[in-house]
């Protein structure tokens, strides 16, 4: 298994920090980001006290993105381009995984944002046209992720991207959320459904009253 330095943006919300703890007991090296280094701290401070040993700091995004080989995009949509276009710098050349879900709700629920870009993760790689943007973990929820459950192995991870090295990383990331490898769903354009495709399983989940996730049929899977 590759060991990777992970910096998650955004990482003091729920999906963050829970993707953070993930990776974290998988044995990668997790920097959280945020606007506020302290806050980025306090949530590295929960998942050590959690994962005690686990290596995990909090910085400002900046230095977050800097130091690490693989940028996780954690951030509300709203937002999201102002934020990418500020950390330019650190996000040239990297991988990039965006698992931001562009998502409207009225008196209807839930559904899918129009973006000019076709989609979030599109959008981030028009702003920094050298950064290795994948789309990934949009539909595992942050609870379920900071759940107790030790892999969530009834659900799998959704891959978009363009660059094959790139999704290759994000496909071996997943396997510390499910348990196996991400599922490769095609190229970047690809996250305009995946992105909007969340908004269905919040639908489904307000009729339940669950967590619904995605698990594909039909590919092989090792024994
Ligand atoms: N929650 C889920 O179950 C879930 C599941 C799948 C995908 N997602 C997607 O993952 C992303 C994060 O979800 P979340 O629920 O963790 O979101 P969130 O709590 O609303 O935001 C995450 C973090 O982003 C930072 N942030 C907020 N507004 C910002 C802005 N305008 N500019 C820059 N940073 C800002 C905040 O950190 P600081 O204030 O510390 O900087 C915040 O803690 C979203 O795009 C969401 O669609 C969420």
């Amino acid at each position: 298994m590759t060991t990777y330095d992970i910096a998650v943006i955004g990482g003091t919300g729920p999906q963050g920090r829970g993707l953070a703890y993930r990776w974290a007991r998988h044995g990668h090296r997790v920097v959280v980001g945020s606007r506020s280094a302290e806050r980025a701290q306090a949530t590295a401070r929960e998942i050590t006290d959690r994962l005690p040993g686990a290596r995990v700091t909090g910085t400002s995004n900046a230095d977050a993105a800097s130091a690490a080989d693989v940028v996780v995009l954690a951030v509300p949509y709203d937002g999201h381009d102002e934020l990418v276009g500020a950390l330019a710098d650190q996000l040239a050349d990297k991988v990039v995984i965006s698992c931001v879900n562009p998502l409207g709700f009225d008196k209807q629920g839930p559904f899918g944002l129009d973006v000019p870009a076709g989609s979030a993760a599109q959008a981030a790689a028009a702003l920094v046209p050298t950064a290795r943007v994948v789309g990934a973990f949009h539909h595992v929820s942050a609870p379920t992720l900071w759940g107790e459950q030790d892999y969530l192995d009834h659900e799998d991870v959704l891959v978009c991207g363009d660059d094959g090295d790139a999704k290759a990383v994000a496909l071996e990331l997943a396997r510390a959320v499910t348990s196996r490898d991400g599922v490769d769903a095609g190229r970047l354009r690809i996250a305009r459904q995946l992105e909007t495709w969340t908004a269905v399983l919040i639908s489904i989940n307000k009729r339940y009253k669950t967590r619904s996730g995605t698990s594909i049929s039909g590919i092989p899977r090792p024994d």
